[in-house]
């Protein structure tokens, strides 16, 4: 069992260079089953969450390496398999073989991914879209198993979900005809995984838009991406600062797009530049209340962080409103807030937080990604000893976090137990 023990009361400041895009990073991982050659992925973070993907991707016979940061991975001689449970559970990212196995062998079995704490995250729009391009699916207890050639159809997505809308894009990109996805998801990860597979060779028009038009083609072959920053890390290592009062400047954050995340940042008080490859952030003595945050798809303030603003209203100066509206229980992370001294008040969708003037150092547990980056967050500003466990949840989507505030003044070592 691992933890993090965090000192509280250091001003995080400093520079650090941006970690690759998690979210990018997976779904190009899947895609690369479409390319028959070699894919070369650069700026790829070193997280369990693509160490993960790369296991279960490897098991089609493709050649994937991971070294500094550039991923290999040549699936010319790939095979389908069945994703099983274990191997599902383990990574969100491994739905999007869907598309790609049936984009590529017109066939694939894949275990239901499962839910987790911030949802039950059932695939039934990925079913929808993938039946619509005349897959036949069949749904079994254990999973979703869908044979044949996909063809390009007229789809409109209800909701625009990035899995879905990833997934119908994997399936169209090598389908029969020409496909028109309505409704799509624009966070910038589908556009990424767009413009990688056009850079193979496949046709998508209206990236950036909720409205592709794909038309199918032969195959695809491989091709060299270079993954912009993740937006979501950028926003916790600046809500850092924001909460410690310190100043953090991010490098290699090129392209990385901050919609929906900065206004919040700056309305909590935190004073934000943004040139074209830098991002700085710089905490003020007091953290404003922000009096009513929305989560919402792209480009609206994005889910992901809603755990970090959430801490960071906890030690605000008033009472701040979230409304959780991508996922049904994001607010797990709430009790462990609490026993720091936050004062939370959760309802369904909505937490209130009234701010307090000071958190205190405790022994909690992460039980998502984001929750626990929330958690590090908490006991960098709070005083005393934080004790963090779950720190494998951390660790799917953040390369060398603690290394990363070690380098911004925290104090911070993660501590294996015997
Ligand atoms: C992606 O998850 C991200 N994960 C999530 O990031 C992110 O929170 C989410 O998009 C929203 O932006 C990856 O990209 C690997 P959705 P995804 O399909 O694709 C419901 C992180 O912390 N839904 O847009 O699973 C679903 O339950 C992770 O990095 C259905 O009901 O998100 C949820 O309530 C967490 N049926 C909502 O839609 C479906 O078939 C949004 O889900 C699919 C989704």
């Amino acid at each position: 069992m691992a933890y993090a023990k965090v000192i509280g009361g250091n001003k995080i400041e400093g520079e650090a260079v941006l970690q690759g895009s998690k979210n990018a990073a997976l779904p190009m991982i899947a895609a690369s089953v479409l390319c028959r050659g070699g894919v070369r992925i650069e700026n790829c973070p070193d997280i369990s969450d693509v160490r993960e993907l790369l296991s279960v991707l490897s098991r089609t016979g493709a050649v994937c390496k991971l070294e500094n940061h550039v991923l290999t991975i040549d699936a010319s001689e790939a095979v389908p398999f069945s994703i099983d449970r274990e191997q599902a559970k383990k990574t969100r990212g491994g739905v999007l073989f869907l598309g790609a196995f049936l984009g590529r062998f017109h066939e694939a079995w894949i275990a239901y991914p499962g839910g987790c704490v911030i949802g039950a995250r059932p695939i039934d729009l990925h079913c929808a879209v993938l039946r619509k391009l005349h897959i036949a699916l069949e749904e079994t207890e254990e999973g979703v198993y869908g044979k044949g050639r996909p063809v390009g159809e007229r789809i409109e997505l209800p909701y625009p979900s990035v899995g879905a809308t990833e997934n119908a894009v994997l399936a169209a990109v090598c389908a029969r005809g020409r496909t028109e996805l309505f409704g799509a998801a624009t966070e910038p990860e589908v556009s990424e995984l767009c413009r990688f597979l056009n850079k193979a060779g496949a046709k998508i028009h209206g990236v950036g838009t909720n409205y592709l038009v794909i038309d199918g083609v032969a195959e695809l072959h491989g091709a060299t991406y270079r993954l912009t920053g993740d937006r979501i890390a950028a926003g916790t290592y600046m809500t850092a600062a924001a909460m410690t009062g310190g100043e953090v400047v991010l490098r290699e954050t090129e392209g990385v797009c901050m919609d929906g995340i900065l206004p919040v940042l700056r309305m909590a008080g935190t004073t934000i530049r943004q040139e074209k490859n830098l991002l700085v952030a710089t905490g003020n003595d007091r953290v404003l209340a922000v009096p009513y945050i929305r989560t919402a798809p792209f480009p609206a303030f994005p889910t992901d962080m809603q755990s970090q603003v959430l801490a960071l209203a906890a030690k605000a100066d008033g009472d701040s409103v979230i409304c959780e509206t991508v996922f049904e229980s994001r607010f797990a992370v709430v009790p462990e807030l609490r026993k720091m001294g936050a004062e939370v008040l959760c309802d369904g969708q909505y937490a209130v937080v009234h701010g307090v003037r000071q958190l205190y150092g405790a022994t909690v547990r992460a039980t998502d990604l984001r929750g626990g980056a929330a958690l590090l967050l908490a006991g960098l500003a709070a005083e005393g000893e934080t004790f963090v466990y779950g720190d494998e949840y951390i660790a799917r989507g953040y390369e060398d976090i603690y290394g990363l505030f070690r380098s911004l003044g925290a104090d911070v070592v993660r501590v294996e137990e015997s």
